[in-house]
């Protein structure tokens, strides 16, 4: 508590409302007292609203900076590994050698997955979303892991976090697999995380995939700046869906499907179709004028953030990865340069810097994806598979405190009550 206090004045009522402040960001107003005097508050889209207390991520929205357990973006992305990101995430603090060891072995050790599990991919059509077969074999998990769906025991949940984490790149890779008609590739120990998962992708029985480091890099830095985000969309989805004390699975398995619209995950998959249709620099001009029309829904994919009203700091890095990857390869996409046209030419049109629009996290990520030999529909799988340690890390710390279900009210605007009317005499 800040000692602080609102006051909010209702006809000639005076509601007293705590004021709590957090380690840095906004005070908070608390609200609860209303309900008592019979108001409800009305926030459509969460825009003003805390929904709980969290230690895990940090975002200034205004600066770009975005922390996880307090450490800058940056430096995590440059410095560190996706699983050692992953133990900071679930655990709080940096881990030690043996800390480290303990926890990579842990992921390697359940990176397979149950044999059966493969049926389920077979009664999909080949040509299915893979997002929508993530988020069936995912939610199937629980089907299949009985012996660690307690969520009331904290081992369970340990270990559920840890088949998760290991489990994703096997499932993303086997989600590739089915769409070209190839055999599943299993999973092989002594490789790091993102080399498994690349050699998962590309390797075939009959020639194995020699893992290029430089995109093994890509791949891994790819994971880090996607792996947790506060309170986005999936995030509050997978929280609501643990409220209900549902398994850890089951919640993954929703906040999935709450990633794959174009508005969150699925915009890296929609920023590159949105490059294709432009085609070339010649036309950005008028792409850019279709944009700013309001009598056109078209939007500017990979701009904008409900919170980032400067730059995203996990662009900086992207694009920093994407010249890196590029030049590397030695590829010369015309789609980066079109890309960056774009940005230039965005950056300086008084619509995006009126509305403060800026490149996010999946403007030039797709580009990386791209080289690295992603298809295009799996891009939003990847997003998936980086985001599951902040899933299972904001899910974990909402289940290990006192909670109450989710359950927000509404300003209901329908019919008042009035009698059934039977039909002949309608
Ligand atoms: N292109 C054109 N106009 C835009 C865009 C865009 N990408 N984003 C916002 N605007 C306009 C919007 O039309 C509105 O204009 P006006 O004030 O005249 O009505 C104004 O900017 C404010 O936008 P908003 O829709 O009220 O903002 P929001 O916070 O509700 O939405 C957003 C945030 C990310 C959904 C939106 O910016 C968007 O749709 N961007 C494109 C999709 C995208 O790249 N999503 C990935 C987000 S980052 C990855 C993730 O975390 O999931």
């Amino acid at each position: 508590m800040s000692g602080k206090k609102a006051q909010l004045t209702i006809g000639d009522q005076n509601i007293d409302l705590p004021i709590y402040s957090g380690s840095v960001g906004p005070d908070v107003i608390d609200v609860k007292e209303v309900l008592a005097r019979g108001y409800f508050t009305y926030d459509p889209g969460f825009m003003a609203t805390a929904a709980c207390e969290s230690k895990i991520t940090f975002i200034d929205g205004d600066q770009g900076i975005l922390l996880h357990r307090g450490y800058p973006i940056e430096q995590l992305a440059t410095q560190s590994t996706y699983e050692e990101v992953c133990y900071l995430l679930l655990n709080g603090e940096l881990p030690d050698k043996a800390q480290m060891e303990n926890f990579s072995s842990s992921i390697r050790h359940h990176t397979m997955v149950n044999e059966q599990l493969q049926f389920f991919y077979r009664g999909f059509r080949r040509d299915a979303h893979p997002m929508a077969v993530m988020c069936g074999v995912v939610g199937a998990l629980s089907a299949f892991y009985h012996d660690s769906l307690d969520i009331r025991n904290p081992e369970h949940r340990r270990v559920s976090a840890i088949r998760l984490i290991a489990k994703m790149p096997t499932i993303a890779a086997m989600c590739y697999k089915y769409s070209v008609g190839q055999p599943f590739v299993y999973p092989r120990d002594e490789l790091d995380y993102s080399s498994n998962f690349l050699r998962m992708m590309f390797a075939t029985p009959c020639a194995d995939y020699e893992v290029n480091p430089v995109l093994a890099k890509a791949m891994d830095r790819i994971f880090i700046l996607h792996a947790d985000h506060e309170q986005n969309a999936s995030t509050s989805t997978v929280r609501m869906a643990g409220s209900t004390d549902a398994n850890p699975f089951a919640c993954i398995a929703a906040g999935i499907a709450a990633l794959w619209g174009p508005s969150h995950g699925g915009a890296n998959e929609a920023v590159l179709r949105m490059l294709a249709e432009i085609g070339s620099v010649d036309h950005v001009e008028s792409f850019v004028r279709r944009v700013k029309d309001k009598s056109d829904s078209t939007k500017l994919m990979g701009f904008g953030h409900r919170v980032y009203k400067n730059f995203d700091p996990r662009a900086k890095v992207m694009k920093q990865t994407c010249d890196e990857v590029l030049s590397a390869l030695g590829i010369d996409d015309p789609m980066l340069e079109l890309a960056m046209k774009l940005e230039e030419i965005a950056l300086k049109d008084d619509y995006f810097v009126s509305r403060k629009l800026y490149p996010n996290v999946d403007f030039y990520s797709g580009i990386i994806l791209k080289a690295i030999g992603i298809p295009l529909n799996l891009f939003t799988v990847i997003f998936a598979l980086g985001r599951t340690p902040g899933w299972i890390a904001h899910w974990q710390e909402m289940i290990s405190n006192p909670y109450k279900i989710a359950r927000p009210r509404q300003l209901y605007t329908g019919n008042t009550q009035r009698d059934y009317v039977a039909p002949s005499a309608r």
